[in-house]
């Protein structure tokens, strides 16, 4: 087993380097963060050599390779593998991503993936998203109306569906939470990025009639006003999403309410 070389007093145990493919030409190294509940170990960073002569394109294709050739024990969430189901969050390269549509030309040399950062983990590259969803469900994210149901549907003008564009996409990944100083100090209290997206979201609906009270909910200290402005958010979301421009138009919408 190869040593590696770990920081003086780092909590990371020296992880195992796996043997590289035999007759690879196009081999490239992956360091990948290991942590099990079960074993009573500290985490530790474990090495992979992989052909990418035999490996699909994106983060995600190594990531199955090892766990199909190499080391099936791997941990790591994902299902749709095209960048909707928001599963594959992890930090690659130092950045809060998708492993399916983060490619591997763009990451230049060893290719290093941890867990999001800040959040407990339940194994290897698997966290603990439980408080995050709590976040998410206290916005109420679905459509609360108080006059009568339509027969039909709840109706939408064109230009008011359009006010939802870049909005909606959110796939509830949490990579932008997870990139968040803010967030990493108070998420006890703080919503972070992703949930307050998704509150303006609604907040904006124009068939929702709960505008009042959603914004009374965010009218805290701590929910909504501890966003700096960072802007981490924006420049990590590999959606493309602006979760701190919905945060400001939240907070001009207070600012508005009691002029
Ligand atoms: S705003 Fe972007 S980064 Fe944040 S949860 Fe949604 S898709 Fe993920
Ligand atoms: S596997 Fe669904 S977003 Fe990556």
């Amino acid at each position: 087993m190869v040593q590696l070389t770990l920081p003086k007093n780092s909590r990371m145990t020296v992880g195992k380097t796996w043997p590289k493919p035999d007759g690879a030409v196009n081999v490239r190294k992956v360091q990948i963060y290991r942590w099990s509940p079960d074993d009573g170990e500290n985490p530790r960073l474990d090495t992979y050599f992989v052909d990418l002569d035999t490996c699909g394109p994106m983060v995600l294709d190594v990531l199955i390779k090892i766990k199909n050739e190499i080391d099936p024990t791997l941990t790591f969430r994902r299902s749709c593998r095209e960048g909707i189901c928001g599963s594959c969050a992890m930090n690659i390269d130092g950045q809060n991503t998708l492993a399916c549509i983060y490619g591997l030309d763009e990451i230049r040399g060893d290719i290093r993936i941890y867990p999001l950062p800040h959040m407990p983990v339940i194994k290897d590259l698997v966290p603990d998203l439980t408080h995050f969803y709590e976040q998410h469900a206290s916005i109420m994210p679905w459509l609360e109306t108080k006059t009568n149901t339509p027969q039909k549907e709840w109706r939408q003008s064109i230009e008011d569906r359009k006010k939802l564009d870049g909005l909606y996409e959110c796939v509830m990944c949490a990579s932008c939470s997870t990139s968040c100083p803010s967030y990493w100090w108070n998420s006890d209290r703080y919503l972070g990025p992703a949930a307050l997206l998704h509150a303006y979201r609604w907040i904006i609906d124009s068939r929702d009639e709960a505008t009042g009270e959603r914004l009374d909910e965010l009218e805290d200290p701590f929910k909504l006003y501890r966003c700096h402005t960072i802007m981490n958010c924006a420049k990590t979301c590999p959606k493309g999403l602006n979760p701190a421009e919905a945060i400001a138009h939240i907070k001009k919408m207070m600012v508005e309410r009691v002029a």
